[in-house]
């Protein structure tokens, strides 16, 4: 069998799996992020490595992880939600697994897996935007993943929606991660909480979760499904713009966030039908949800591990 490794790292959560040529996954495994310490990442995913590729021998790594990877694939120059500033990821984790490693921007590698084996399987033209602790964008175009002169291409999650708006990670304002991200959902939770989100949290504020809002607005909750339909409307206003540039067929929506299906998602295509240019006269991209859900980090990084 000819397997590779696929590792994603976010700001909570880091994900690896072994995974074959055609994309399925064989094993995995799951564990917090250390995103406020650099060391512990790199130490944090070649235990994960190491765990994995002990039941399953892989031939290489690939890594997707959540900031602004040079052209090298190495090298992480800067992230806004963890500890990395010209990182160089790739080489400490190839020197500690003794496997080849790639490092891909996750939101990327996201996007690479749902065009090989996902949503975006018969698109030649995808958008991916991923809604998690961040917000992150892949595109691939023509069939070729769009990676910029300098590999950090697609930042979509800092498209500045408001002019001086709410403050980002990343040291700007207004961007829109800042307004559609699941930290924006869950400060904005936090802020107003509705009484089943606050129970849901055992009465205190500060212990709400993008998952608890998303299971309330499932059960119901008029308070957590407005929060959804907001997050939704800021997530279409983007995606009119990003479409008005890239004009795919398809935008995949991905990410923790995103578990919430239509909850999310009609509040996002009601809003890029109101807003995208030339509507009414021009074909219009599909928003669907990923297919291979908070796995196709993994899944794409494993992939372009494959090289
Ligand atoms: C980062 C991106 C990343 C996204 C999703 C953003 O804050 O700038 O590099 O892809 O979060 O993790
Ligand atoms: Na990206
Ligand atoms: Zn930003």
């Amino acid at each position: 069998s000819d397997l590779t490794c696929g590792i994603d790292i976010g700001g909570t959560k880091i994900a690896g799996a072994v995974v074959d040529a055609d994309g399925t996954v064989v094993a995995e495994g799951r564990v917090e992020s250390p995103a406020a310490d650099a060391a512990a990442i790199a130490t944090t995913v070649a235990e994960l490595v190491s765990d994995l590729a002990a039941g399953h021998p892989v031939r290489a790594v690939g890594v997707g992880a959540a900031g602004y990877v040079a052209a090298d694939r190495s090298t992480v120059l800067f992230a806004p939600n963890i500890a990395w500033r010209n990182e160089p990821l790739g080489a400490d984790l190839g020197g500690r697994t003794g496997l080849p490693v790639v490092v891909e921007n996750d939101a990327n590698a996201a996007a690479w897996g749902e065009f090989r084996h996902g949503a975006g399987r018969d698109a030649e033209h995808q958008l991916m935007v991923t809604v998690g602790t961040g917000v992150g964008g892949g595109v691939v175009t023509g069939g070729l993943l769009l990676r910029g002169a300098y590999g950090v291409a697609a930042e979509i999650g800092h498209l500045c929606v408001v002019p001086d708006g709410l403050p980002c990670g990343c040291g700007n304002r207004g961007c829109l991660e800042s307004y559609a991200s699941g930290s924006a959902l869950v400060r904005a939770a936090q802020a107003a909480p509705s009484p089943a989100v606050l129970a849901a949290a055992g009465g205190d504020p500060a212990r709400i979760t993008g998952p608890m809002v998303t299971a309330a607005a499932v059960a119901g909750d008029a308070g957590a499904v407005s929060l959804l339909a907001e997050l939704g409307g800021w997530l279409g206003h983007g995606i009119a713009s990003l479409v008005a540039v890239l004009d795919p067929e398809v935008v995949v929506v991905g990410g923790g966030v995103a578990a919430a299906g239509d909850l999310l998602l009609a509040p996002v295509r009601e809003a890029f039908d109101r807003e995208l240019t030339g509507r009414g006269f021009r074909p219009r991209a599909a928003i669907v949800p990923a297919v291979l859900g908070n796995r196709a980090g993994m899944i794409g990084a494993a992939d372009l591990a494959r090289g």
